[in-house]
């Protein structure tokens, strides 16, 4: 169940990065004013998603096979195995790393002054989390249903 709800939690985790993303781009590039009620609700709402999908993975890593593996064989026999290393470390690791810069990127982004600095950071620090997120998905499990 929980590899169902962090699979599905996934497309929404991916949209609304994407759109925080955009959105800051679009503001810098534009020079418009940083609305709280529409730029920071869309970059809360981002880190929000995120965090969900944080916990949501933190419980499937636990129930998954791949962390049955290890208990069974042992972390060195799974780091052998490509497959199963990508969801032992990489895929988490890289995952929590991004997290970790979305919220670094929140919290910078409102002690900012300037809108323009607002629209920089966000583009920024949820840019770079984004590419760590696409890096690290399991496209071919993913969208092979
Ligand atoms: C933004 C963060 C994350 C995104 C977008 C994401 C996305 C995904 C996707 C798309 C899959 C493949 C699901 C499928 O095969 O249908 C997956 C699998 C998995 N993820 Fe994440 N994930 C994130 C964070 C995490 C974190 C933080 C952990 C653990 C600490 C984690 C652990 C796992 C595990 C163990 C699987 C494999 C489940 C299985 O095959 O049994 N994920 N993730």
């Amino acid at each position: 169940m929980f590899k169902m709800l962090h699979s599905g939690w996934a497309y929404i985790t991916l949209i609304i990065v994407i759109f925080a993303v955009v959105n800051a781009i679009m503001g810098l590039t534009s020079k418009r004013e940083f609305k709280d009620s529409k730029d920071l609700r869309i970059s809360l709402f981002a880190l929000i998603v995120s965090h969900i999908q944080l916990i949501i993975g933190l419980i499937a890593y636990f129930v998954s096979a791949q962390f049955a593996f290890v208990l069974d064989n042992g972390m060195g026999a799974a780091m052998k195995e490509p497959d199963i290393r990508l969801f032992v470390i990489e895929h988490p690791l890289m995952m929590i790393l991004a997290i970790t810069i979305i919220t670094i990127g929140f919290s910078k982004h409102k002690k900012q002054t300037t809108d323009s600095g607002k629209f920089k950071t966000i583009a920024l620090y949820y840019g770079v989390a984004l590419i760590f997120m696409l890096s690290r998905i399991p496209w071919s499990q993913w969208l092979s249903f």
